[in-house]
């Protein structure tokens, strides 16, 4: 699948959009280097605060059905510009997903790459741990 058809799949998602309050809708479609893919939404919650974004809608469905290996995440909504991910989204995206692509796509389709070490530059990770203990590696 080329980035093209992955930001159609992240256009297609943000459909489902639950967003009352903001009215912004995102849309998100997550490939595995398997080439599997998962989609997500923003969800809004009547208490803000817990409202979860598509991107981490997305990468969470993969993670829980068991998938660590990704290529590629899109994401999509109504604007004319580029809608970057937020910053709590770049990252989950750095801790589970890595130096993955990240495809920005606007209203009309456009294309914009960007890396997710470009967006979160000298991001902390699980490696700024490891001093105190290394992460269990967890049975499968
Ligand atoms: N949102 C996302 O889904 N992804 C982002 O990366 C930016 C923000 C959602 C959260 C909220 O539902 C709405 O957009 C406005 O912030």
């Amino acid at each position: 699948m080329d980035y093209k058809e992955l930001a159609k799949k992240a256009v297609a998602a943000k459909r489902f959009s639950h967003s009352p309050y903001s009215r912004f809708r995102v849309g998100a479609a997550l490939l595995s280097r398997g080439r599997k893919l998962w989609t997500g939404t923003n969800i809004e919650i009547s208490t803000y605060a817990l409202t979860i974004c598509a991107e981490r809608t997305a990468i969470f469905k993969a993670v829980s059905e068991g998938h660590r290996k990704f290529r590629a995440i899109a994401i999509a909504t109504d604007e004319t510009s580029f809608t970057p991910p937020c910053g709590a989204c770049r990252q989950v995206l750095m801790d589970l997903a890595g130096d993955i692509d990240c495809i920005m796509t606007n209203k009309h389709g456009d294309l914009r790459v960007m890396k997710v070490s470009d967006l979160l530059p000298l991001a902390f990770g699980p490696e700024n741990l490891q001093r105190r203990k290394p992460p269990r590696k967890q049975p499968r």
